[in-house]
């Protein structure tokens, strides 16, 4: 596999086709305009806005918590399992589409239950989806995230509303508002998930600082940290990050949206890459950030000189190898990818 003999004219054509997997996908961000309108009409809802453009005209975020009121507001026309199956449903033919052979999807229960969506409708459409995946080549699971706004003993109740249904999701994470909401607010609680078996992830290091992807680590036992770009602040944490290969799921288009960082061209992707970190590339919110995964790699590669036909393969290998699933299928899709780089 000669990775040098790839050009940039041709790069764009092999990040587009490569597979990869997503593990940072928040299935409610993945709800276009366009779907919150035909929702917000089967449903009877009356939206704030006239039109598929105003609404999108109110996509201008200043920080984390601009974004999050918007999204917040958007969820509220899922209502019915065929809604959550719906949504679940064009993201993953897109996915397809994108050549993601594998996705770990993030959802929100907190979001619909506290508005009187019981859980079971919630995880009964998703899990309709993924399974619908599966037989067409898609393969998915389910991540359920506590929102960390919230209070902990919420996310306990959380929990017992959802062990109806473990066989349906792999394992739990934390979202939503990072700043004031460290991880030690949760460590009962995912200690509970942990003796419960589930995997566990943890947005971190997004706009909050270093430690909190440290305590993620130290006190939730988090095993993929989200986002975790601002580990470069503590050179330690990177060496440990390194060395014990925790992956982080950067999403490159969301942290400019959000304004983690003022420009693609600013943003660290690469230098976590050289540093040895375990990164890959992902689409947090994709319908409002601007694009799925392939707009995700080919932006970022257009905006980072550093990054070339070898970091290509990187992030997609390591899109593999930091996913969830059992070491025997990590090692038959990244004979796939060796196959796709060897024939380009
Ligand atoms: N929920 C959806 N997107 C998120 C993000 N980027 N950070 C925290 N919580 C989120
Ligand atoms: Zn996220």
């Amino acid at each position: 596999m000669n990775l040098d003999s790839i050009s940039r004219e041709r790069l764009d054509y092999v990040l587009c086709r490569m597979p990869k997997a997503e593990l940072h996908i928040h299935i409610e961000g993945s709800l276009e305009p366009e779907l919150i309108f035909k929702l917000a009409g089967r449903n009877n809802i009356e939206l704030p806005y006239r039109s598929i453009d105003e609404l999108r005209a109110a996509y201008a975020f200043t920080d984390l918590q601009s974004f999050l009121d918007v999204y917040y507001a958007g969820a509220g026309v899922l209502r019915t399992e065929e809604d959550f199956f719906d949504m679940a449903w064009s993201y993953l033919a897109r996915a397809k589409s994108q050549h993601v052979i594998h996705s770990e999807i993030f959802f929100d229960p907190q979001t619909h239950t506290a508005r009187g969506v019981p859980f079971e409708t919630v995880i009964s459409g998703l899990d309709r989806a993924v399974r619908r995946g599966e037989g067409q080549g898609v393969s998915a699971s389910l991540i359920l995230c506590f929102l960390r706004h919230l209070s902990e003993e919420d996310a306990f109740a959380t929990l017992e509303e959802a062990l109806p249904f473990r066989d349906k999701f792999i394992g739990v994470g934390l979202d939503s508002s990072e700043r004031g909401n460290p991880p030690e607010k949760f460590a009962r609680v995912i200690a509970r998930c942990r003796a419960l078996g589930l995997r566990l992830v943890a947005h971190a290091g997004e706009e909050g600082s270093a430690e909190y992807i440290s305590g993620a680590l130290d006190l939730l036992g988090a095993e993929r940290i989200d986002h975790g770009v601002h580990c470069l602040d503590d050179p330690d944490l990177v060496a440990r990050l390194a060395r014990e290969r925790i992956p982080l799921t950067v999403c490159p288009l969301s942290n400019v949206k959000l304004a983690v960082f003022p420009r693609l061209a600013d943003h660290n992707i690469g230098k976590l890459l050289a540093a040895g970190i375990v990164a890959t590339v992902n689409s947090d919110d994709p319908a409002y950030f601007g694009g799925y995964l392939n707009e995700n790699f080919t932006a970022i590669f257009a905006a980072l000189p550093e990054l070339g036909a070898k970091e290509a393969y990187q992030l997609a290998c390591n899109s593999f190898k930091a996913s969830f699933v059992e070491e025997g299928i990590k090692q038959a899709w990244i004979g796939e990818l060796d196959e796709f780089f060897g024939a380009v």
